[in-house]
């Protein structure tokens, strides 16, 4: 019996003590619970006692489990009064955390850039496959095996069978769109491309280019070179020195790489490889390289970016570093 008033103090000073619902919740479950409340066990005691004890105890115990049942009750009343109350004060009109807003990394900034510069000189946006086949990549462009031209794409291979690879330059982009389209188009082609190279400042084993490409009945290498004078007068928003040197690409004939200067600077910097597509491209594709031409072109993306914004490292773009990324 005398446990039995203890118990009740106990219960009394728990209640007491608990201001949330869901203490109060796992209160009822010590005590009430139907298989470990210390309640519901002393009922389970019940039985050992004689006619008469039984009785007495049982009286005082089923009492005992009304009176905590109420108390247990005007708890549960007055917390959830408590809750209803902080909820109808919830303030919908202070003031928010304030959370510093992100921003598009640089890459997608200039990116975006570009896609824009070139919607302006009617060229759509193409995306092609990461992963290709030797075909696309090389075959296609006229670079057969074992021609040391695959050697100016250090690739990364895939173990794959049949044998793939990621795409060592955005041109494979140009076979799979002429092969499913009619001249005239106009496309421009950003994507990831990746190179089998020692990283440092002006490498990174995977970086960005964007392709251009345009065929018609008469697309020359002067429409190029106006197409791409308006592009980089826009890109660095001044008007820019440009030079157009002979190079060579197996599926660029002639081929010419441009290097340009900006206001103020001596220096000349190369930034894209370009040409007429190779007659060879043409017929792969299906076209009749007497009925039509055209010209293709590719740049670096991060290249444009580290000049246009002086920045001297090409890992800074992948490095994570928001000291770097805020800047920009
Ligand atoms: N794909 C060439 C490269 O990665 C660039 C290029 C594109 C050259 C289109 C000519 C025409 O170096």
């Amino acid at each position: 019996m005398r446990d039995l008033i203890s118990l009740k103090e106990e219960v009394s000073a728990d209640l007491e003590k608990t201001t949330s619902l869901a203490a109060l919740e796992s209160l009822k479950n010590k005590y009430f619970g139907r298989k470990a409340g210390i309640l519901t066990k002393l009922f389970e005691e019940l039985p050992k006692l004689s006619l008469e004890e039984k009785r007495e105890v049982g009286g005082v115990l089923n009492r005992l489990r009304g009176e905590l049942m109420i108390l247990w009750d005007q708890k549960f009343e007055l917390l959830q009064a408590e809750e209803l109350d902080r909820e109808a004060h919830f303030d919908l009109t202070l003031p928010g955390k304030k959370v510093e807003r992100g921003h598009l990394h640089i890459l997608s900034q200039v990116n975006k850039k570009i896609r824009e510069i070139f919607l302006g000189l009617n060229f759509s946006t193409v995306l092609g496959p990461e992963v290709e086949t030797e075909y696309y990549n090389f075959d296609a462009l006229n670079i057969p095996p074992n021609h040391p031209a695959r050697d100016m794409w250090d690739t990364l291979w895939l173990a794959t069978e049949p044998k793939k690879l990621l795409r060592t330059h955005t041109s494979p982009v140009q076979v799979h769109y002429m092969k499913e389209h009619e001249p005239p188009f106009a496309i421009i082609v950003p994507g990831r491309v990746f190179r089998f190279e020692a990283t440092d400042a002006t490498h990174e084993v995977n970086f960005h280019q964007f392709e251009g490409l345009m065929i018609g009945a008469d697309v020359n290498l002067a429409n190029f070179k106006f197409v791409i004078q308006q592009f980089f007068d826009k890109f660095f928003n001044k008007k820019v020195k440009m030079r157009i040197r002979p190079s060579f690409f197996p599926f660029t004939e002639p081929s010419v790489e441009i290097d340009i200067q900006l206001p103020g600077t001596e220096r000349w910097l190369e930034v894209m490889g370009a040409g007429m597509v190779h007659p060879h491209v043409l017929e792969e594709v299906g076209y009749n390289p007497n009925k039509v031409q055209g010209f293709a072109f590719g740049g670096g993306l991060e290249r444009l970016a580290m000049i246009k914004y002086n920045i001297p490292d090409i890992r800074y773009f992948y490095s994570g570093d928001l000291r770097f990324i805020k800047q920009f």
